[in-house]
């Protein structure tokens, strides 16, 4: 037992520890169901793990999304108890967004608290152009290679995302 936290793409293996992850942190099957319709779709482009001694304890999801660039939808994001407040879902969002980067994607879009997202540098006013479902002071964007190629347009998340509910 290392106890060391380890960050990676999710493999198929993974996908039941995930499920269960996902199901406990948010009391509730939708966020399962919503990256299992995604994956199903081609729209999960990647998912990133954090383990412990081989144990799913994090997770966190990125998505096509349409848009007037590429762009991803960042979400679900879930740690499990025991191992919350340690910087797991930081070190999550550091390892994806670092990915997105490499991957040359232009931008990420999530919809979350302010503080917390802010501090990987999301802005409110960066989303704000954009006509989408969830416009509004907690729908936010990071620029990922310079800066965005668009200021305003349509930005949808991916057609799984459409049977989640609020
Ligand atoms: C939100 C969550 C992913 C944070 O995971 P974590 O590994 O504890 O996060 P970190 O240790 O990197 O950062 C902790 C900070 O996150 C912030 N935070 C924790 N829960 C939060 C929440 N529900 N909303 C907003 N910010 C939150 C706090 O500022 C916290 O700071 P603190 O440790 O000084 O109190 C985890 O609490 C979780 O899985 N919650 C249930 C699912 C959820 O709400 N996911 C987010 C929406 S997609």
């Amino acid at each position: 037992m290392s106890g060391i936290v380890v960050f990676r793409e999710e493999t198929p293996e993974d996908h039941p520890a995930i499920r269960e992850l996902l199901s406990a942190a948010f009391k509730r099957s939708g966020e399962a169901d919503l990256v299992e319709a995604l994956r199903k779709d081609g729209d999960l482009v990647f998912g990133c793990v954090a383990a412990v001694d081989e144990r799913v304890v994090g997770y966190a999801a990125l998505s096509r999304m349409s848009a007037p660039f590429p762009a991803l939808g960042l979400g679900p994001v879930a740690v499990s108890a025991a191992h919350r407040s340690k910087g797991v879902a930081s070190a999550l969002l550091r390892w994806s967004l670092a990915r997105a980067r490499d991957d040359q994607w232009r931008a990420i879009f999530v919809l979350g608290d302010g503080a917390f997202y802010g501090r990987f540098g999301f802005r409110p006013e960066l989303a704000a152009g954009f006509g989408s479902p969830y416009a509004g002071p907690h729908f936010m964007a990071l620029a990922l290679n310079g800066a965005l190629p668009a200021k305003e347009g349509r930005v949808d998340y991916a057609p799984g995302f459409g049977q989640l509910r609020p």
